[in-house]
């Protein structure tokens, strides 16, 4: 039981870690919260701090879910599914962050994070899914959406019921974390991503 609180604990904490933030201050003086679409994400740093900034969150804020994920292995003598719980309290520290009030980011690279240190092939999958998708709609937002659902009904051919209920858990939470960009893309006035079909029609 201690284990089983520490890891969840230790996962929660890595996954506040505000790294937009953090790398916005540090080597922009910037607090990215004020520019672009307000989000702490990796879309937003690379819309306003540029691709190196971007690149640089977008990997930290990913392998905070993954070192989540894998944590309670290396912890050892906990079930499976406290893996996919600490990658939840990564995902969950990601957008509800300690250290900023509880506010935070839109959840989706540290989701990517989370599936890679769960199941290799299921990441392969995702991957498979979101790529594309980004290439059709231009817009990475709209790409977080339709992805997620569409990985919930994959997960559903992973005979891994909590799997399942996980991304039960995230299409909720990236509806919610998206609503600002819901409205947008509605008034056809969502951000793009400067390549795509949308993007080029
Ligand atoms: O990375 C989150 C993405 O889905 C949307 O980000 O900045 O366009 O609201 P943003």
């Amino acid at each position: 039981a201690v284990k089983f609180a520490l890891s969840l604990i230790l996962a929660y904490l890595i996954g506040s870690f505000p790294t937009g933030v953090v790398i916005g201050e540090a080597f922009f003086h910037k607090d990215i919260r004020q520019y672009g679409s307000g989000n702490i994400g990796t879309t937003n740093t690379f819309r306003v701090l540029g691709p190196k900034a971007g690149t640089v969150v977008f990997l930290i804020d990913f392998f905070k879910g993954t070192l989540a994920t894998v944590l309670p292995s290396w912890l050892g003598g906990m079930p499976h599914y406290v893996n996919l719980l600490c990658g939840l309290a990564a995902i969950l520290g990601h957008s509800f962050s300690l250290f900023l009030r509880f506010k935070g980011g839109k959840a989706v690279a540290t989701t990517a994070g989370f599936i890679l240190g769960y199941n290799l092939s299921f990441f392969i999958v995702c991957f498979c899914i979101f790529v594309p998708t980004l290439f059709i709609t231009s817009m990475v937002s709209m790409t977080s959406l339709i992805s997620v659902v569409l990985i919930f009904i994959a997960s559903l051919f992973f005979h891994d019921i909590y799997l399942s209920l996980m991304f039960a858990v995230l299409v909720i939470l990236i509806y919610w974390a998206h609503r600002s960009n819901i409205k947008r893309i509605m008034e056809h006035r969502e951000n793009m991503v400067p390549f795509g079909i949308v993007y080029w029609l």
